[in-house]
C-alpha cells in the first residue's frame, strides 16, 4: 500500500494539529521500510557541511547504497569572518549529486532531503540573485549587534521571544550587521534564508526551512514553532521576506523538471524540508524521543539532548531549539572541536598522519596529562559566549613532549564539551549514555576520552554518517515510507558496541576537569584586553 505523504501546517502548535493525529493513524500502517508501493525506493541525504558537502545514498530499509563528498573554499576575508559562496555549495551539490547516482538506478529515487551547517545568513534579491556571500555559523564579526541584542533589547526579551539569547553566529545578529554596515545590500533583501534552504530552493523553487533550523535564527518562537514578531520588528524585517517554515519530515516541493532532467530522476521526486545538521545527526544517530543525548565532533563540536517537552536553560547557556521528530532539544554548541585536531596536525606539526599522532598516546598516558589546552580557535559559543577567547596551551615543562600536546588538545575538546553537559546536569538533566558522531568521532582513542571525562557510556553505531543519513531518514518519511521520524529511527540505527567509562580513570579526568575550568576564567580578563576591549 502506498503512504500518503503528510503536509504539516507551518507555524502553529503541531502538536494538536490534524496532522499529528494522521501522524498517530499512519502509525498503524503495515511494516515501515518496505518500500513505496511495494517497490523499494532510493532516498538521498544532503549534509551541507562546513568543509565540503557529504551526499547519502539510501534504500526503504536504511542501508547505505553510496557516500560521496565534494569540499568546497571557506573564506577567512577578515580576522573572525567566516564566508562562503553558496553557487559552490550548490555547483558541488549538483556534482555531488551525480557522482552519488552513477550506477544506481535513477527511476527509484523518491526522496531528498538535508542536515545544514546552521545559522548562517544567505541574502536575495528581486531577481533572487545571491546579494552578498553567507556569512557562516562560526563567523564573529557581530560583537557589536550582539551586544545590542542582549544588552539594549536585553536577554530576557530575547528569551521570552525565541527561548534563547544571541550569540554572535546566530543569523539575527548578522541581520542587523549588514543592515548597519551594508545597508545598500540590506535594502535589496527579498528572501532571507538558511545554507540547506538555498539548496532546496534551487532545487524545487521552493522558499522554505524547517523548525529546528529556523530555532537558530534567533527569529522563530521555538516554544510555538513560528517567527517571532516580535523579533522581525527589532531586525527590521517581515515574514515575507522570511521561508515558510515547516517540520522537517515535512514535504516541502518536487523537484523542478530542469534539475530532475540533469540529474536523470524522475520529476516527481519529493523534497523534505530537512534540519539542521545537529538536528539531522541526531536523527541519523537515533536521538529521537527523550532524554537522548549525541555528540558530534565535527567543525564545531556538540553536545545534543532530545526532549519530548519545550524547556528552557534558565543561563540560556545551553540553546532551546525544536528537534526534527516534532519535539525540541537543548544543545551546547562548541565552535571547534574535530578542527581544533586539524588545526593541530595540519597547520602546527604538518602531517595528515593523525591516526599515527594518537598511536604515540598510550593507555597509559591517559588521565596523567600535565598539559591543558583550550580548544577557543574561533572564539566560543556555549557555555561562555565569548567572541573574544582564545586557544591557549598551559601546563608545559621542559619534559613535556609532542604527544603530550595532541593528547591535551583532544582532552581540552571533551573537557570544554564537558562544560555544557555540566550545564545540563546542573538544570536536573540525568544523561547515562551517548551516540557519537562526525569525524572526530572516528577516532576510538577521542571515544575513550570522551567517555572517561564526561562519565558517559557512548554507544557506537553501525553509521555514524549522521546528518547525511538523518536527512535521508527525513526525506524517507516525508514520502510516507516510515509513519514518524522515531519509527524510522527504531528501524535504521543499530548499535553495534558501547564504550564504559572506567571508575579510575573517571576519577582521574574528573581531578583534571577541576583544572580546565578554572583555566577560561583565568585567561577572560587577558583576552579581552588582548581584543581591546576595556
Ligand atoms: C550549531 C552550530 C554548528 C553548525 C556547524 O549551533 O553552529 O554546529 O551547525 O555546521
Amino acid at each position: 500500500m502506498k503512504r500518503k505523504a503528510k503536509q504539516v501546517p507551518a507555524c502553529r502548535n503541531w502538536k494538536n494539529s490534524q496532522w499529528a493525529v494522521e501522524v498517530k493513524k499512519a502509525e498503524k500502517f503495515p511494516p515501515a521500510g518496505t518500500g513505496i508501493g511495494g517497490i523499494d525506493v532510493l532516498y538521498i541525504g544532503i549534509d551541507l557541511g562546513t568543509s565540503a558537502v557529504k551526499l547519502l545514498l539510501m534504500d526503504s530499509e536504511g542501508k547505505i547504497h553510496n557516500i560521496v563528498s565534494r569540499e568546497y573554499p571557506l573564506y577567512f576575508p577578515r580576522p573572525g569572518w567566516s564566508e562562503q559562496d553558496p553557487e559552490d555549495w550548490w555547483e558541488q551539490t549538483v556534482a555531488g549529486m551525480t557522482e552519488l547516482l552513477r550506477g544506481a538506478d535513477k527511476s527509484r529515487v523518491s526522496g531528498i532531503s538535508f542536515g545544514g551547517q546552521m545559522h548562517g545568513l544567505v541574502i536575495l534579491d528581486e531577481k533572487d540573485q545571491v546579494i552578498r556571500p553567507a556569512i557562516l555559523w562560526n563567523d564573529g564579526r557581530t560583537f557589536e549587534e550582539n551586544d545590542y541584542l542582549n544588552n539594549v533589547i536585553g536577554r530576557e526579551r530575547l528569551s521570552e521571544y525565541t527561548a534563547n539569547i544571541s550569540f554572535t553566529g546566530f543569523t539575527a545578529p548578522k541581520l542587523l550587521w549588514v543592515k548597519n554596515k551594508e545597508p545598500e545590500n540590506f535594502v535589496r533583501i527579498r528572501r532571507i534564508m538558511l545554507p540547506k534552504d538555498y539548496i532546496a530552493y534551487r532545487l524545487t523553487g521552493v522558499h522554505c526551512t524547517d523548525v529546528s533550523d529556523a530555532s537558530g535564527m534567533l527569529l522563530f518562537d521555538v516554544k510555538n514553532r513560528c517567527w517571532s514578531r516580535e523579533m522581525c520588528e527589532i531586525c527590521g524585517v517581515s515574514e515575507e521576506q522570511l521561508p515558510r517554515c515547516c517540520e522537517s519530515s515535512e514535504k516541502v516541493g518536487t523537484v523542478l523538471p530542469e534539475i530532475a532532467a540533469r540529474l536523470g530522476i524522475p520529476e516527481n521526486v519529493a523534497v523534505a524540508a530537512g534540519a539542521g545538521d545537529n538536528a539531522a545527526a541526531a536523527v541519523g544517530t537515533g536521538t529521537v524521543g527523550d532524554n537522548m543525548c549525541n555528540i558530534s565532533l565535527g567543525t564545531s563540536g556538540t553536545i545534543f539532548i532530545s526532549s519530548e517537552k519545550f524547556g528552557v536553560d534558565r543561563n540560556n547557556a545551553l540553546h532551546s531549539f525544536a528537534h526534527a521528530d516534532g519535539h525540541y532539544h537543548l544543545m551546547g554548541c562548541m565552535l571547534s572541536a574535530a578542527s581544533c585536531n586539524k588545526w593541530w596536525m595540519d597547520e602546527i606539526l604538518g602531517t595528515k598522519e593523525y591516526a599515527a599522532g594518537q598511536q604515540e598516546i598510550s593507555a597509559d598516558r591517559l588521565g596523567e596529562n600535565k598539559v591543558y589546552f583550550l580548544p577557543y580557535l574561533m572564539g566560543e559559543r556555549s557555555p561562555h559566549n565569548d567572541p573574544n577567547a582564545r586557544g591557549a596551551f598551559i601546563g608545559m615543562t621542559m619534559d613535556t613532549t609532542r604527544a603530550d600536546m595532541t593528547q591535551a588538545v583532544l582532552e581540552g575538546v571533551a573537557f570544554a564539551l564537558r562544560d555544557s553537559l555540566e550545564v545540563a546536569r546542573s538544570l536536573g538533566i540525568r544523561l547515562e549514555r551517548t551516540k557519537i558522531c562526525g569525524g572526530g568521532a572516528k577516532s576510538p582513542l577521542w571515544r575513550k576520552m570522551i567517555a572517561n571525562i564526561l562519565n558517559l557510556k557512548v554507544d557506537i553505531i553501525e553509521s555514524e554518517e549522521g546528518p547525511a543519513l538523518g536527512g535521508a531518514m527525513l526525506a524517507a518519511v516525508a514520502c510516507g515510507e516510515y509513519p514518524s521520524v522515531e519509527a524510522a529511527a527504531g528501524k535504521i540505527v543499530r548499535i553495534v558496541e558501547t564504550l564504559e567509562p572506567e571508575p579510575a580513570l573517571v576519577a582521574k579526568y574528573d581531578a583534571r576537569y577541576e583544572i580546565f575550568r578554572k583555566i577560561y576564567p583565568a585567561c577572560k580578563g587577558l583576552y579581552d584586553i588582548m581584543n581591546g576591549c576595556p
